[in-house]
């Protein structure tokens, strides 16, 4: 009798184990972007872990009429949380210098989190107050996420039609000054959290491939062009499937376990 059963607890199990894997994998995969949870009427089409900060960009974008719509989820470089996160496109180069920047804060310790746009000249500190950029912004928003000390800054910033790929930076600080974000640290990764995004979601072609059209020429083709710019990377996929393995192998001796009983 019980021999009879085995085997079809067994094949029972393996669409129960497939799913769970499933579940596992996606989980795993989760220390990126796609464990980030809006709140209702906010949903993205594209995710991308970016490779410094740990911060992540989710973004939807309609490429008929140039609307980006933008959640950056980062954590604050102060302690408890404190300072300041930001995200930027750069229409002129790819560092600091020209980026159209969304700066999300809070004015004072106890204020809800605001949202300020600086059209960044140079290394100057940032005022109380946005300035105008580039992009016309709709829409800004700021919450705390729910992992603790992360913020979540929402946008919307109209691009040009045809736009393919920006330039993009992002960035922490640890204080707000007077109301207005205090120069954050240069460390080698504040100084490196900068990438091309392809707004269509794809993964940038490396280095030795030939330049994106519309990138601006063979900027295009710099060395780091996949940085930040392919949404779930393939390499985050295969790390998820190598953290899964070992999963798998255990859930398979617990569900053989399960049918022998
Ligand atoms: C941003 O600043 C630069 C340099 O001062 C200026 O040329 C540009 O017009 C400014 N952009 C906007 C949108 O005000």
């Amino acid at each position: 009798m019980a021999s009879a059963t085995a085997p079809k607890h067994r094949r029972r199990a393996v669409p129960f184990m497939a799913v769970l894997l499933t579940a596992m994998a996606m989980r795993a995969a989760a220390a990126g972007c796609e464990g980030d949870k809006f709140p209702a009427g906010r949903s993205y089409a594209h995710c991308a872990a970016l490779p410094k900060l740990g911060a992540r960009l989710h973004w939807t974008h309609d490429a008929t009429t140039g609307s980006l719509s933008v959640a950056f989820v980062a954590r604050p470089a102060g302690a408890g949380g404190a300072g300041w996160v930001s995200w930027a496109v750069n229409p002129t180069g790819d560092g600091m210098k020209g980026a159209q920047a969304l700066v999300a804060f809070q004015p004072s310790p106890a204020a809800p989190y605001a949202v300020n746009t600086y059209n960044i000249t140079g290394y100057k500190p940032f005022g109380a107050r946005s300035t105008p950029i580039a992009f016309r912004p709709t829409e800004l928003a700021a919450d705390a996420a729910p992992a603790a000390g992360e913020v979540r800054l929402y946008g919307k910033l109209q691009l040009s039609p045809g736009t393919q790929v920006v330039n993009h930076l992002w960035q922490v600080g640890s204080a707000v000054t007077a109301g207005a974000p205090a120069k954050h640290a240069f460390d080698k990764d504040n100084l490196e959290a900068k990438g091309k995004l392809a707004l269509s979601g794809a993964a940038l072609a490396p280095a030795s491939a030939p330049a994106v059209a519309g990138a601006g020429g063979s900027a295009a083709a710099e060395q780091g062009g996949s940085a930040g710019g392919g949404a779930k990377p393939s390499s985050a996929k295969a790390a998820a499937a190598a953290a899964a393995a070992p999963v798998l192998m255990l859930l398979a001796l617990a569900v053989g376990f399960m049918a022998t009983v």
